[in-house]
């Protein structure tokens, strides 16, 4: 691994994802999860804060250590204990129906291989679980939409196998979830990185 990917992506991740924008979307979508909760991603863990005591455990599931590393760190005070997964979501290390809610905010664009993630998701939810998402992706616009598939070659090089054009809810929906209230939306940012979807998955039958 890259000096850039193991120590200067995680930073460039930390500090890009700590806008205040994307922390205004946390606190509306986060404190939804309880039960147990796996949240894909954690990255430096900037959602954590947000869970309330409803939630009975954490899952934290990272594939850089790095990135663990910086989220161990506000993971201290939390009101429920937390389990760190050195993993990837196409191979979640947990038995099925183990776990509540899923958690996924801004990472569905970065997994390589999202339709095998959303069937590991399936899989860990119990049959009454539910995903919690936030994520940015195509943009209706086709002007806006036509530049995402241009810069996202570039883009998934830079910025840790990002992709800006993913048409979320399709995704979602192809990968077996039922979307209750599907909200989308720019916020601030460039547009080709700040249309977002966010909503809540449920398992089809
Ligand atoms: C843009 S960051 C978002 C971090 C965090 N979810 C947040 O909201 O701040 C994308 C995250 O996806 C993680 N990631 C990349 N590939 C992954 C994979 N295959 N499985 C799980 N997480 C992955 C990255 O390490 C990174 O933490």
């Amino acid at each position: 691994m890259s000096l850039y990917s193991r120590h200067v992506l995680p930073l460039l991740t930390h500090l890009a994802m700590s806008k205040k924008a994307l922390a205004a979307e946390r606190a509306r979508w986060i404190p939804l999860a309880s039960g147990v909760v796996l949240e894909i991603g954690v990255g430096s863990g900037l959602n954590v804060p947000f869970y309330t005591s409803s939630v009975r455990r954490l899952y934290a599931l990272e594939p850089s250590e790095e990135l663990r590393r910086m989220a161990a760190r506000r993971t201290g005070g939390a009101r429920f204990p937390v389990e760190f997964l050195a993993a990837s979501a196409e191979n979640i290390p947990l038995p099925a129906a183990s776990v509540d809610m899923v958690a996924t905010t801004w990472t569905l664009c970065t997994i390589e291989d999202a339709g095998r993630a959303l069937r590991e998701f399936r899989r860990v939810l119990r049959p009454e679980g539910r995903v919690i998402f936030v994520e940015h992706g195509r943009s209706p616009d086709v002007h806006v939409a036509r530049w995402q598939d241009r810069l996202t070659p570039i883009w998934r090089r830079v910025a840790g196998g990002c992709h800006l054009n993913r048409p979320i809810g399709r995704l979602l929906e192809e990968g077996g979830f039922a979307i209750e209230g599907l909200e989308c939306g720019y916020v601030r940012g460039p547009r080709f990185g700040s249309y977002l979807y966010r909503g809540i998955g449920r398992p089809g039958t």
